[in-house]
């Protein structure tokens, strides 16, 4: 049977990696069994390619065309040689940011448009297309507040990304807000400027209500095996 695919989206510090952990947890004690990665990453390629989407490793400019397609580079590459396999071998997969960020930041906030970023997405996802995906909805100036404080330098540390103005992440915000709106069966919106307790039952009661039942057969079809 096939593993669920979930997918954890939003701007900046909007609870992303906080909350998949916590769900992993969930599901784990539920009987899942559990692979979380990450955008851009996950693969050794991958990750090469985040540090230079993350810190112009090449040392020039990135310019926009490239970031865009370094994204899907690495998100074709982590699709087929880690999510694929694990959802076919019945694993369940967390991915911490997917297709809908190079969506909102390349095709809103950057400008390429919705449209051409999609085909681009479904070029690199293939048959991955998430069962659910979970948007973490906070003001851009609050995630972005809480990325500096878990940092010991503060925004000095701010990656290249996250030194865009506040009104590009903003725009990725709203992206995400519209995003949610144009696919509510797939996507559900989470207030995430609550404490992260409320926030994680919330997580839980979007999980359980869209994904309980298959996440009980699936449990029952790893038991079976093992
Ligand atoms: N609900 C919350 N309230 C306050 N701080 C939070 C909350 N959720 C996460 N944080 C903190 O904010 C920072 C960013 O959270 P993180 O999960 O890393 O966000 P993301 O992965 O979306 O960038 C971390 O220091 C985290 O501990
Ligand atoms: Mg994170």
């Amino acid at each position: 049977m096939r593993g669920l695919f979930i997918t954890f989206e939003g701007p900046e510090g909007s609870g992303k990696t906080t909350q998949a952990e916590l769900v992993r947890e969930k599901l784990e004690a539920l009987g899942l069994r559990i692979l979380r990665t990450r955008e851009p990453g996950g693969t050794p390629t991958g990750e090469l390619i985040r540090k230079i989407l993350q810190h112009d490793a090449g040392g020039d400019e990135l310019v926009p065309e490239c970031e865009l397609l370094l994204f899907e580079a690495s998100r074709a590459q982590l699709v087929r040689n880690v999510i694929i396999p694990a959802l076919q071998s019945g694993t369940s997969v967390l991915c911490d940011r997917f297709a809908d960020s190079t969506t909102v930041y390349q095709g809103i906030a950057r400008g390429f448009g919705i449209k051409l970023v999609q085909s681009i997405n479904n070029f690199a996802i293939g048959e991955a297309v998430p069962d659910l995906t979970i948007m973490m909805d906070v003001a851009a100036g609050r995630g972005l507040e809480r990325v500096s404080e878990r940092s010991p330098h503060g925004k000095q540390s701010y990656d290249r990304i996250e030194r865009e103005a506040l009104s590009f992440h903003e725009q990725v915000r709203q992206g995400y807000l519209e995003l949610a709106a144009a696919e509510p069966q797939r996507c559900v919106v989470v207030n995430t400027d609550r404490d992260r307790d409320v926030v994680a039952k919330d997580v839980w009661n979007v999980i359980e209500s869209r994904l309980g039942e298959q996440i009980r057969k699936l449990a029952a079809a790893l038991r079976e095996q093992n």
